[in-house]
């Protein structure tokens, strides 16, 4: 079964939003295969946002994913790489649908909330990034 990486930034946890944000993934009906409160070191966030290092912007990217605790999550369910980017909304808060996480709780590109995984090899390198292998549970979800 497909699987995605997926992680609430610090604002996001700053704002006490882990809860009803992995309440939205739930409830759509993926499975949580992993999941950790952490810190990003420094070498780990320029790593996983390596395609960006060029970017004006990488720098700031940087100092806030290592700004505080981040959680991190792999999802596991059909189409879920797609499908969660669905649900958690476009980049930009400002341009992100009402309904979606950074549409109902983001204000900027940069406090955007939340990260998902954009396609298949993006989602196998970020889960092993920040995921051991035991650290991904395999279990049945009760329907
Ligand atoms: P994310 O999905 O984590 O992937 C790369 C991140 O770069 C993106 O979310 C945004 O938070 C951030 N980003 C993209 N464009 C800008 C920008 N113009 N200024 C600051 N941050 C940006």
């Amino acid at each position: 079964m497909e699987k995605t990486f997926l992680m609430i930034k610090p604002d996001g946890v700053q704002r006490n939003l882990i809860g009803p944000i992995v309440e939205r993934l739930e409830n759509k009906g993926f499975k949580l295969a992993g999941a950790k409160l952490m810190h990003v070191s420094e070498s780990l966030a320029k790593t996983h946002y390596q395609e960006h290092q060029d970017k004006p912007f990488f720098g700031e990217l940087v100092d806030f994913i290592t700004s505080g605790p981040v959680f991190a999550m792999v999802l596991e369910g059909e189409n879920v790489i797609d499908t969660a980017r669905l649900v958690v909304g476009a980049t930009n808060p400002q341009q992100a649908a009402p309904g979606t996480i950074r549409g109902d709780f983001g204000l900027t590109v940069g406090k955007n909330i939340i990260h998902g995984s954009d396609s298949p090899e993006s989602a196998e390198r970020e889960i092993g990034l920040f995921f051991d292998e035991s650290e991904v549970l395999d279990y049945d979800l009760i329907n």
